[in-house]
């Protein structure tokens, strides 16, 4: 019987000989054998099967975080997927499987400004290029890209900013130039968009977002095709970069909601951008307004959003901004998203880095919102009540 993921998620990974719904924490360094026969069987088998689960050593991980993968693999229909410790460690191992000294990287402009880091500054002493391309101009990419271009790295929507490319058009030149790509998937995941089904090589997803749920774990999830399996299955055992037992049954256990929460986080940020989009004070970064660019690209490529969006505030008051973010009760004003609460930052210190193609006047401030799973009608009052302040 063919189920819908939803039901899949409700029913996998039981555990049937300890006869408990969930399965067990496996944790282990060591892993017994019988001999050193039973080793080399072991190591045999995994060779043949990379992906079956089999282990010899606690590095390489036990049951638990393999149930977790093979969940994930269904839920990208992806060839396999590694799970890393946090996800800037997806971030760093979809770079580190595929781009060498000499190379050179595209990548847009908006991305989670760690990555722009790691890429334009920290690669840059390994000789590898970075050139940051324009989302809403794809010519920046076929300009300049040559034979040295590696891999094009995509995160979509952008970081803070919230533009939505044209994913197509991205995959059509890298398959083109025959160059490898990754996309940043977190604020979608593959519930609402399935990069590697889109073909891109490889799909990252912070799990301390939405797989996670609850705001008290980290992790991280990458995606991958046949192309890039054995290049990132080589940096993956180089690099050590996997998760341990624990947070992978925390994540295993936050993925049994995920459709149910993201649906909620859908269903609460459209209410509250319907409300947040009547107001001229700003202009709404989120895909609500049926005439602009980037709705027509979220609504191509993706089955729904999620909770995440931005306010671009016009004031030549930044204390009046401050004001507003401050006051809100209902929001709390700290770093992350994807858990089950509402939070809200302002990039004050253009924590966006030298953006090249970042839209953003002198008096214009960007504030991020979490939608969460409070009652939306709690959060449009807390967010009336702090506009008061906004001058
Ligand atoms: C879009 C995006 N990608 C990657 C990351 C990194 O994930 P983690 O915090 O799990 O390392 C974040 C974290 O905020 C993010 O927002």
């Amino acid at each position: 019987m063919s189920k819908s993921f939803k039901t899949f998620l409700k029913h996998t990974a039981k555990d049937f000989h300890n006869q408990s719904v969930n399965p067990p924490v496996v944790r282990a360094s060591t892993i017994i054998f019988k001999s050193m026969q039973h080793i080399r069987k072991t190591q045999k088998k995994a060779q043949k099967n990379p992906i079956g689960g089999h282990y010899d050593y606690g590095r390489q991980g036990t049951s638990t975080t393999h149930i977790l993968q093979k969940i994930l693999t269904k839920l990208e229909e992806s060839y396999h997927v590694f799970t890393t410790p946090t996800g800037f460690g997806a971030v760093f191992l979809s770079i580190f499987s595929v781009v060498r000294p000499g190379d050179e990287i595209m990548i847009a402009d908006p991305v989670y400004s760690p990555t722009r880091l790691l890429t334009q500054d920290y690669l840059k002493d390994f000789n590898i290029k970075t050139v940051f391309y324009d989302p809403h101009n794809l010519k920046t990419i076929e300009k300049n890209i040559n034979k040295k271009t590696k891999l094009i790295f995509v995160e979509n929507p952008g970081s803070n900013s919230f533009e939505f490319q044209d994913l197509g058009k991205i995959i059509s030149i890298a398959k083109k130039n025959n160059i490898f790509t990754a996309i940043d998937n977190t604020w979608a995941t593959p519930y609402y968009f399935k990069p590697i089904k889109f073909g891109f090589d490889m799909s990252i997803v912070s799990a301390t977002k939405y797989y996670s749920g609850h705001s008290d774990v980290m992790g991280g999830s990458l995606a991958v095709n046949k192309r890039v399996f054995k290049k990132v299955q080589a940096a993956e055992r180089i690099t050590g970069l996997r998760l341990g037992p624990d947070d992978a049954y925390l994540i295993t256990r936050g993925l049994r909601t995920l459709d149910v929460r993201l649906d909620r986080h859908r269903e609460n940020a459209k209410k509250v951008a319907a409300f947040l989009s009547k107001n001229k004070k700003f202009k709404l970064l989120y895909p609500y307004k049926k005439d602009s660019f980037n709705f027509r690209m979220w609504k191509k490529y993706y089955s729904g959003a999620s909770g995440l969006m931005g306010l671009k505030i016009k004031s030549k008051n930044i204390n009046s901004v401050r004001k507003f973010v401050n006051s809100l009760n209902l929001f709390g004003y700290g770093y992350s998203w994807g858990g089950f609460e509402s939070l809200v930052l302002h990039q004050e210190f253009r924590e966006t880095g030298n953006r090249k193609y970042l839209n953003l006047a002198k008096d214009e401030h960007l504030v991020r919102l979490h939608i969460g799973l409070e009652d939306p009608n709690d959060l449009i009052a807390d967010i009336k009540q702090a506009l008061r302040h906004l001058k």
